[in-house]
């Protein structure tokens, strides 16, 4: 059951499990007035429009300044309550990455607020009704991250401040102006209206591949990284930090030859197999760092590369661990990087005569860019990417996850819109 909060634009769903109760602060003639949007006594009672005409509970903190008094006491010192009186809003929630994060923080017993589109997923395949499923637990807000003051909307019918915005938020295509509008506008977006409701803490899911930015999506997920520093330093409280995780490799970014190799076909890699290596990090563990990014002082104000457990692995590794894993002989075949370049030089030529070809050569760049690229921590000093540098996190490897995919198919493991990421 969903109940609408005077628009159709932003709903509220009870959750089957623990809910803790959800305060709303305001100012009435200089004093705050607290008051629960659930039933304290009742927690797993659903939200109703009984609870949300809003009986005031305590009242009395004068205040000089109103508008700062509401901040400070809706969101101050987060980090010392208990996850139950902790709102995290989360972008992004219907991703990859995204649901797997707000599962993790409705699981830390914390307050999650789930932004999403009434058809999402890949292509929009996913009704409201499946997001709802998917995202059982958190608050549910149907709403546009790619429009600040539908988003802002939202979050002032919803009533309560945010502590945290989580953004999982990316482009599906990874196609030019649609990394702008996603990696840097939408996310901005939700860091501008998280602020405006209290936020003290953004955690942004970037990538590990930023670090050498040639192509736009990098670009723009950089722009907004900046952005986001620039705001913890400018604030003159101190009383904003930042979390911006870049993780390495994703298991569905490698698993695309599960299937060919185990119908007999041979592993596809550029050059010798050894242009490139990544830590591959599961969903679930990067999801458990990212929670962790909620509350740990020691994640606050710092980029964090990271990758999964176990050695650094290069795509013939990869190749020959999926071969034995099916128990057949190594067979590669090495395609030369150059095809990728030369590919790459005539589409750049063609988009100076076809402008609308903009994104067809941005995807060829992309695949060149994984092909000969580690999604590794690329040291300074020597100029070089550095397995050793890479921090490791979780306990899901490569190999279990190739095991599962070979014996149950690779639902849920599907890539963006355009097959690329
Ligand atoms: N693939 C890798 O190996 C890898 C490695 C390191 C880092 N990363 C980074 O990890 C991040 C997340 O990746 P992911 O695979 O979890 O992404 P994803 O599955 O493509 O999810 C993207 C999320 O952004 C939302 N979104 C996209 N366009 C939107 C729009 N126009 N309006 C509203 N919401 C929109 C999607 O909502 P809908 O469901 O409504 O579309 C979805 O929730 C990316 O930044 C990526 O660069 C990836």
């Amino acid at each position: 059951m969903a109940l609408s909060l005077s628009s159709n634009v932003f709903n509220l769903h009870p959750c089957k499990s623990y809910r803790a109760p959800i305060l709303t602060t305001h100012l009435n003639n200089g004093t705050l007035q607290v008051h629960y949007l659930t039933s304290p006594s009742n927690p797993a009672r659903p939200f109703s429009r009984k609870l949300l005409k809003r009986r005031p509970i305590t009242a009395s903190i004068a205040t000089e300044d109103n508008n700062q008094q509401v901040q400070e006491v809706s969101t101050a010192s987060f980090r010392t309550k208990n996850p139950r009186e902790i709102n995290v809003l989360v972008v992004g929630s219907t991703g990859y990455i995204g649901k797997f994060v707000a599962k993790e923080l409705v699981d830390r017993g914390f307050n999650v607020i789930a932004v999403a589109r009434e058809k999402s997923g890949i292509r929009g395949q996913k009704s409201k009704d499946q997001t709802l499923e998917e995202l059982q637990g958190a608050n549910v807000c149907f709403s546009s991250v790619t429009e600040l003051e539908t988003l802002e909307k939202s979050l002032d019918e919803l009533g309560v401040p945010i502590d945290v915005v989580v953004s999982c938020l990316a482009s599906r295509s990874g196609g030019v102006k649609d990394s702008w509008r996603i990696d840097y506008e939408a996310t901005k977006n939700s860091l501008l209206a998280g602020k405006k409701k209290g936020a003290k803490h953004f955690v942004l899911l970037s990538a590990i591949c930023v670090q050498k930015p040639l192509l736009e999506f990098q670009r723009a997920k950089l722009k907004f990284e900046e952005e986001l520093m620039q705001e913890a330093e400018s604030d003159d409280n101190g009383g904003f930090s930042y979390s911006i995780v870049r993780p390495t490799a994703f298991f569905k970014s490698l698993a695309g030859q599960v299937e060919l190799v185990k119908q007999g076909k041979p592993y596809v890699m550029f050059g010798d197999g050894k242009l490139c290596a990544c830590k591959p990090i599961s969903e679930q563990d990067l999801a458990s760092f990212m929670a962790d990014c909620v509350l740990d002082e020691d994640k606050m104000n710092r980029v964090l590369p990271i990758g999964g457990p176990g050695k650094a692995l290069t795509p013939l590794e990869q190749g020959e661990m999926l071969h034995k894993l099916v128990g057949k002989e190594p067979k590669f075949l090495k395609v030369p990087i150059g095809i990728m370049d030369f590919a790459i030089s005539v589409l750049d030529f063609l988009v100076k005569i076809f402008p609308g070809m903009e994104d067809a050569a941005e995807f060829g760049k992309i695949g060149r860019y994984y092909a000969a690229e580690s999604m590794l921590v690329l040291d300074a000093e020597s100029g070089e990417y550095s397995a050793e540098k890479t921090p490791s996190y979780g306990k899901d490897t490569l190999e279990e996850f190739f095991e599962r995919v070979l014996k149950e198919g690779m639902a849920g493991q599907e890539l963006g819109e355009q097959s690329i990421f």
